[in-house]
């Protein structure tokens, strides 16, 4: 096996804990570490940030990236940025549609001690996660076949994971994964397939085209993605392809469920359409790393989001509970 992808403190500090092994983010007191998730499966590489603006950019360039993860890395970002006003311009700025950014820098604004309270975001997020792995375990039967895109795990949250959360506290019964690869930036090829294979949870890699086949053969049970952010009537931003994976598991009559914490919720956006959705780089569509392989010149789109409607989702998974059928009433219960 190679040595660098051995999981971290094996039998360690974080499975002694009962959370996953992979640790996206690391506090040190003076610094914050982040796995750089740009260099998954093949190095396993920390990335040191001392300053508001390093974490910034660590976010901005995908070092570490996913909604909650992002979320901890920002709070963290402010306490090196000794909260100046320069320090929340540069981390708001980062990327802009998970919400749990902004909802960390929120939060940290109104902190007294700004260590103890980024801290207390990066605990809860965890517990966080525990908790819908368990609310979310009793939706997944035995034996189930669980499809999931992007990468909802461990390393997009303070760990453990969300849709991979319910995942991993569904071990037990002998449950097995369907991988969408996630193009472009392949959060699904590199990270979950990765992820899984840590935690020794059988999975199959697709490519995103390969679903609908899937799902008409009567090969998939049950999907499970996370969220970037929820609007007030229940529509979810989430990776890119999510809304089709969605569309084709309703015309096969397969259970959608969403696995996000409350930090992904933003009651203040009254539906889907207002979400600020991030357009990225061409370069990530027409190759990847050094290879090309579009022809120079080609337009390009490259939206890294899509909206899934609260029609299309079967449930939403949070630490609260289950809400099945997504509304505006039955979400505005939660708050
Ligand atoms: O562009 P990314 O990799 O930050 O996108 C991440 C996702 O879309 C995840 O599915 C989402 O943040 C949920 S993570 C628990």
């Amino acid at each position: 096996m190679n040595k660098r992808l051995r999981p971290p403190d094996k039998g360690g500090g974080a499975k002694r804990r009962g959370i996953s092994a992979v640790q996206p983010i690391r506090w040190r007191g003076d610094r914050l570490e982040l796995l750089d998730q740009r260099l998954l499966p093949d190095k396993k590489i920390y990335v040191s940030c001392r300053t508001a603006e390093q974490v910034a950019k660590a976010i901005r360039d995908m070092v570490v990236r996913g909604a909650p993860a992002i979320g901890c890395a920002a709070a963290f970002g402010v306490v090196l940025g000794k909260g100046s006003p320069k320090a929340y311009e540069a981390l708001r700025q980062s990327r802009p549609t998970a919400v749990n950014l902004f909802w960390a820098l929120d939060r940290m604004k109104r902190a007294k001690d700004l260590e103890a309270e980024a801290k207390a975001i990066y605990e809860e997020d965890l517990a966080a996660n525990r908790a819908i792995g368990e609310l979310g375990a009793p939706l997944i039967a035995e034996r189930a076949r669980v499809m999931t895109h992007c990468n909802a795990g461990a390393l997009a949250t303070a760990g453990y994971g969300t849709a991979l959360g319910v995942v991993r506290s569904s071990k037990g019964k002998k449950i097995s994964v369907i991988a969408c690869e996630t193009r472009p930036y392949l959060q699904g090829a590199r990270l979950t397939a990765w992820e899984c294979l840590q935690e020794g949870i059988p999975c199959t890699l697709i490519t995103d085209s390969m679903a609908g086949h899937l799902m008409s053969k009567g090969e998939v049970d049950v999907v499970v993605v996370g969220a970037d952010r929820i609007a007030a009537n229940g529509d979810v931003a989430n990776k890119i392809g999510t809304y089709a994976l969605a569309v084709l598991a309703k015309r096969h009559g397969v259970p959608f469920y969403v696995a996000a914490p409350l930090s992904t919720f933003d009651p203040k956006i009254s539906d889907g359409s207002h979400i600020p959705i991030e357009e990225r780089p061409a370069d990530e569509v027409t190759g990847y790393r050094k290879m090309r392989w579009a022809p120079k010149g080609v337009q390009v789109r490259n939206p890294a989001f899509d909206v899934t409607p609260a029609e299309l989702i079967t449930g939403i998974i949070c630490e609260k509970g289950v809400v099945l059928a997504p509304n505006r009433e039955r979400l505005a219960r939660l708050f």
